[in-house]
């Protein structure tokens, strides 16, 4: 087993990564803070892990809450279930939540924690590729709004992180590729060493093999970690994280929440940011070439779909985090292990990409 810290002074933790652990005790009975504990997670992944996860915490008082699966159900009545499930069980603040499941059960289950009883303590149980390299860590929670995602939500940091590595042979082949779009993000953003090496391992990641997916695991938790120490809040460096993710929401919003899934979406919106980075003279077109071959060996979207063009983009990303005085704030990439905050990018130079990059029909 691996494991790292994310090191927040009195709200640092511990990340847990290797094969077998939602059997591990010892990842999960530490950091329960009293007798109470309620295991949140979906009608998908429940009966794959419930039982097993019930067992190893079997020496305390388990209850569990079922949610619908999917994006578009990550929403405030997905909170309102859970804190029903909370006061039907009398649970006081001495409650432990535990997410099992996705980055939608887990922004979920850190989101219910946030609000019940002004704030509880809670776990990430991650059992998506994408869970595992990026939304169980780091403490953002919250749900979508139809006119904006993850419009609603607060920085809540869980108790512990358990990554396990067997949880991927369950998942389907659409989901892991969405994870491995955070992967390939942390390359170009952050690590050209890791991008070099995900050029050279993709064909053993995609296919499982254990010593590619741990060390894929922990190079990305390792960067989240590092990047959540300097910067919590976002008010810095963490903006980096969120590279593709103003493009990908916009497309994730605008086809509707399910439609493209999270990490097709940030696929699709590096390619943007990358383009536009062609433009401004911060990326080769080598690069640029190496950034679409890597996202395509991995089965992801490097096109925007046909029916977006900058008018739309715009509509859909105007109500972005990042947005400052009305402006547009785009993470754009400096080569490849580099990136930065730009915020002064012409309008028509965003929409050239968009057109270059707009899949034709
Ligand atoms: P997801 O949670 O919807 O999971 C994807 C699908 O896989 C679901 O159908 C789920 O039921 C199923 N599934 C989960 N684990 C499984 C397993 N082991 N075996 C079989 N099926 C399994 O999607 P996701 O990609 O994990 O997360 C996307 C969400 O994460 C988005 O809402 C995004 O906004 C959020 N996110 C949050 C952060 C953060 O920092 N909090 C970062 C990135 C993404
Ligand atoms: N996924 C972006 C962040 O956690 O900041």
């Amino acid at each position: 087993m691996e494991q790292l810290k994310v090191d927040l002074g009195s709200r640092s933790y511990p990340i847990f990564i290797g094969s077998g652990l939602i059997s591990a005790a010892d990842c999960f009975a530490p950091y329960v803070r009293g007798r109470d504990v309620m295991i949140v997670s979906n009608e998908t992944v429940a009966p794959l892990y419930l039982e097993k996860l019930e067992k190893t915490l079997s020496g305390f008082n388990v209850h569990s809450v079922i949610l619908k699966d999917g994006e578009q159900y990550k929403n405030l009545d997905g909170i309102e279930s859970i804190i029903t499930a909370l006061l039907r069980n009398d649970a006081g603040r001495d409650v432990t939540l535990v997410a099992l499941g996705g980055g939608v059960v887990g922004d979920m289950t850190g989101f219910a924690a946030a609000c019940y009883q002004r704030g509880v303590d809670f776990i990430q149980c991650a059992t998506t590729l994408l869970a595992h390299v990026d939304s169980s860590v780091g403490g953002k929670t919250g749900v979508n709004h139809p006119l904006g995602k993850n419009m609603i939500g607060a920085f809540h940091q869980p108790k512990s992180v358990v990554i396990d590595t067997d949880t991927l042979r369950t998942l389907d082949r659409r989901q892991l590729s969405a994870g491995l779009a955070e992967v390939i993000k942390y390359g170009i953003m952050w690590d050209s060493d890791f991008f070099r090496f995900l050029e050279d391992s993709m064909d053993s990641i995609m296919s499982l093999d254990e010593e590619s997916l741990v060390r894929t695991i922990k190079t990305c938790c390792s960067i989240k970690a590092e990047v959540v120490h300097e910067d919590e809040r976002e008010s810095g460096v963490r903006a980096l994280l969120n590279l593709g993710h103003t493009f990908g929401h916009a497309i994730e919003c605008h086809e509707g929440y399910g439609v493209w899934l999270h990490g097709e979406g940030v696929a699709a919106g590096m390619v943007c940011a990358a383009r536009v980075a062609v433009y401004l003279g911060r990326m080769s077109e080598d690069e640029f070439r190496r950034i679409t071959a890597l996202l395509e060996r991995a089965s992801l979207p490097v096109q925007v779909p046909a029916d977006m063009n900058y008018d739309i983009f715009y509509e859909n990303m105007i109500h972005d985090k990042k947005v400052r005085n009305g402006r547009i704030r785009y993470v754009i990439p400096d080569g490849i292990g580099h990136a930065g905050v730009l915020d002064d990018i012409p309008a028509e130079l965003v929409s050239r990409a968009i057109e270059d990059l707009r899949k034709k029909c």
